[in-house]
């Protein structure tokens, strides 16, 4: 297959694209390396910079693009606390550059898309664990322009008969095995990164945000999923529209949640060595627990997380971070 990812130089694009090369397909990718690094990105994959806002640009990827069998889409901002600042750089990053994407590949006869979106859009859930079907109301900018993303793509399929499959992830976490590749945020805000910089020396201690939550230790309990069990469920999904699927909507998680504390204990088994903690008070915006149920992924994709332990996901992680102490800066 040849396939268009936008965003292949982020955290979750970059590893998709590794899995696609790893499974013998042949990538291009688009990215504006506003958060992406040009070296997290597969040295086989022909690579563009440039905003999916330039229309002009888009254009002319697609133009040299003629083989593509389908599009997966990374490209977007996803700061919770940045998007409730700034509401319109999510307005406008998200869902303006979605929207020229959407019209260039109407424009090309591109008809397929995979979409990285994300449990941000049910906001408080109704249920644990939480189901495609679910309440969506989102609680902050970022949750809804990927809600208003995914409403697009249904649309636009009804109108143009491009079909989409959207992937709701819950807590991405980890790194490639092989530690070439891994989650470098500038800002960080994400628990097991955090975290990370303890051990590495890069930080004095880890602050826990809110002790007096409704889980059975006080602190939010979440969805930890390794981001190449992600990425080998993007691969899953172009294989379903390939094969003629309509359009759906699932949830990625490993179905199983554990609390801030419990994440911190497996942070010192794994790595040997003291992680110092701070109790501070709540972030604003964060929901008691976050818990997917993905039946409808392991069911209709036949996708199964291999990476269901945290700590694995944790040392894959603890890999990365000791070999790459700077990141991709070093
Ligand atoms: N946390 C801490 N200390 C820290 C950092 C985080 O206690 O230094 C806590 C948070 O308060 C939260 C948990 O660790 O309870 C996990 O926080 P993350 O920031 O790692 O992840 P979130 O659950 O906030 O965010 C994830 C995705 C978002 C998505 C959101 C849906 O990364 O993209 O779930 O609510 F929007």
């Amino acid at each position: 297959m040849r396939i268009l990812v936008l965003g292949g130089a982020g955290y979750i694009g970059s590893h998709t694209v590794y899995a696609l090369a790893e499974a013998g397909h042949s990538v291009a990718v688009i990215d504006n390396l506003e958060t992406g690094h040009l070296a997290a990105v597969h040295p086989s994959a022909t690579f563009y910079q440039g905003d999916l806002r330039d229309r002009d640009f888009v254009d002319g990827v697609l133009e040299q693009e003629t083989e593509l069998d389908a599009v997966i889409h990374f490209a977007a901002n996803s700061l919770v606390a940045e998007s409730m600042r700034d509401p319109l750089k999510y307005y406008d990053n998200n869902l303006c550059g979605t929207k020229t994407m959407l019209e260039s590949m109407v424009a090309h006869g591109v008809d397929k898309i995979v979409f990285s979106s994300t449990a941000a859009t049910y906001g408080i859930p109704e249920r644990i664990p939480i189901r495609e079907t679910d309440r969506t109301e989102p609680v902050n900018p970022y949750g809804e322009t990927k809600l208003s993303m995914e409403k697009m793509f249904k649309w636009v399929g009804k109108a143009h008969g491009l079909r989409f499959v959207s992937l709701r992830y819950f807590n991405a976490a980890g790194a490639h095995v092989s530690g070439l590749i891994g989650e470098d945020h500038h800002p960080e805000t994400h628990l097991i990164p955090l975290i990370l910089q303890v051990p590495a020396g890069k930080r004095e201690f880890i602050s826990i945000f809110g002790t007096d939550y409704a889980t059975e230790d006080g602190t939010c309990v979440r969805d930890y999923i390794h981001v190449t069990d992600l990425a080998q469920a993007h691969i899953k999904a172009v294989e379903y529209l390939m094969e003629g699927g309509r359009s759906e909507i699932f949830n990625l998680g490993n179905g199983v949640g554990f609390s801030v504390r419990q994440v911190i204990d497996a942070a010192r088994r794994v790595t040997g060595l003291p992680v110092p903690e701070r109790e501070e008070t709540r972030r604003p915006g964060d929901p008691d627990v976050l818990i997917a149920s993905s039946d409808k992924a392991r069911e209709l994709l036949g996708w199964k997380p291999e990476h269901d332990s945290l700590e694995d996901i944790i040392a894959t992680a603890w890999n990365w971070h000791r070999r790459h102490p700077d990141g991709y800066r070093d």
